[in-house]
């Protein structure tokens, strides 16, 4: 395991402690560019292993503890991470793969983020985690603070996705309601300042990321993908992008197996998002995402912020990405032909780069023989709600086989025979 020996700057490079709470960097915050902060080693991630040898036998993320910042023993995990990577031959989109992150233990990507901060909390002592979170994130610092022994508390507001708030209060977390989203850091910034809580979660604005070790878990998914494809890296990899947290995880990840020669090359990056602050950036050319005010909220409110952040504009510009903004209609669209025509549900946000792909390969931005790996960052069931009106109604049957056959061809358009 390498040893963490700073947090640092992800746009200046500053150093920070290795135990400083998950703030930015405060230079770049000083210039108007507020910044995130990223693990730094004191020895390469990865030096010294065989690309083929296995590094640890661990059933979870942990498994590439040589790159991680804590041991498999020492890991706070709920197996995590493994996540299938399927071919997706029946969506008309290509050579398109789903990673399927829906598979984790609380049924989204966040588990990485929960299982990579909550272990860093164990170890600093931390005796209360705080987390602002609408769903995913939150449901994950629950999580992990229950298998760490640790008391969370999850800051949501009115409006949240409820089977998200119940698994919160499931795990045991003590959930506050607050009726302005801003009140969330507001409360937040204050237990972590004044009262020492471990954050999970960004908690001020304007916001940088979330905490530096929880992003390094998001480091195995570009370790797993690239092991999937034998080291030959897809084209492009598409996500649902928020704050990019997991945008700047991955391409941490490829970048560390490019530096230890395992891959050649680094995918290129499309952020496809809800707001259309990446889009702006990337043809303002301005180094700061700007704030971009939405007239309705999205379905995909996972991923409804409306600012994006340096570092995912970082990632895309690094990797000669792009990215894309959708709308409601084509998440609805796309998770309902996932479902249908993969078997896979996934919650709103996770249909948003299927739609992103479709866009890119008809203006002909990917090229019809690349490789695109969609990472589908969360199941269906945590936000039901939005496709529930694009479903046929199930029909009541009362009689025998002539009323069920009507009632099928009815409902579904199904003819036997
Ligand atoms: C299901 C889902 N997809 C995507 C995202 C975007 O996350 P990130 O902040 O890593 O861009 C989130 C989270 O906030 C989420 O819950
Ligand atoms: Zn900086």
């Amino acid at each position: 395991m390498p040893v963490p020996s700073a947090l640092v700057c992800v746009r200046c490079g500053a150093r920070q402690p290795v135990d400083h709470y998950a703030e930015d960097c405060p230079a770049c915050r000083t210039k108007g560019v507020p910044a995130n902060l990223t693990v730094a080693y004191g020895q390469r991630p990865g030096e010294g292993l065989k690309r083929n040898v296995p590094s640890g036998s661990a059933r979870s993320m942990w498994r590439w503890h040589d790159f991680l910042h804590a041991t498999a023993e020492e890991a706070v995990t709920l197996g995590e991470g493994n996540t299938p990577l399927l071919p997706a031959p029946e969506l008309g989109l290509g050579d398109v793969w789903i990673k399927d992150e829906s598979r984790n233990p609380t049924w989204s990507f966040k588990d990485r983020l929960g299982s990579g901060a909550l272990t860093m909390a164990k170890r600093f002592g931390a005796k209360v985690i705080a987390s602002s979170s609408s769903g995913n994130a939150g449901a994950a610092a629950a999580a992990y603070a229950a298998k760490a022994g640790i008391p969370c508390i999850v800051f949501t507001f009115v409006g949240s996705a409820g089977p998200l708030v119940l698994q919160m209060r499931a795990y045991g977390a003590m959930v506050v309601t607050v009726a302005d989203k801003a009140d969330r850091w507001r409360l937040q910034s204050l237990g972590v300042r004044e009262l020492g809580w471990y954050p999970t979660s960004p908690f001020f604005g304007p916001v940088v990321g979330s905490n530096p070790y929880g992003m390094e878990g998001y480091k195995t998914i570009a370790f797993e993908i690239a092991e999937a494809f034998d080291w030959q890296p897809p084209d492009w990899c598409v996500l649902p992008v928020c704050y990019g947290d997991a945008l700047y995880g991955m391409w941490k990840g490829f970048e560390e197996l490019k530096a230890l020669g395992w891959i050649d090359r680094i995918p290129r990056f499309v952020a496809a998002e809800v707001s259309g602050s990446l889009p702006a950036a990337l043809s303002s050319g301005d180094s700061m995402p700007p704030e971009v005010a939405r007239n309705a909220p999205s379905i995909a409110t996972s991923i409804g912020a409306a600012q994006a952040t340096v570092q995912a504009l970082d990632v895309l510009r690094r990797s000669r990405g792009t990215a894309v903004t959708v709308g409601d209609d084509e998440m609805r669209r796309w998770v309902v032909a996932l479902a249908a025509k993969e078997g896979i549900w996934p919650e709103a946000s996770s249909a948003a780069p299927f739609a992103a792909i479709e866009r890119l390969r008809a203006e002909g931005t990917i090229n019809p023989h690349e490789r695109c790996v969609a990472l589908l960052t969360a199941s269906g069931l945590k936000d039901p709600g939005p496709i529930e009106s694009s479903l046929p109604e199930p029909p009541l049957v009362t009689g025998g086989l002539p009323d069920l056959l009507a009632a099928l061809k009815n409902a579904y358009g199904f003819a036997h025979g």
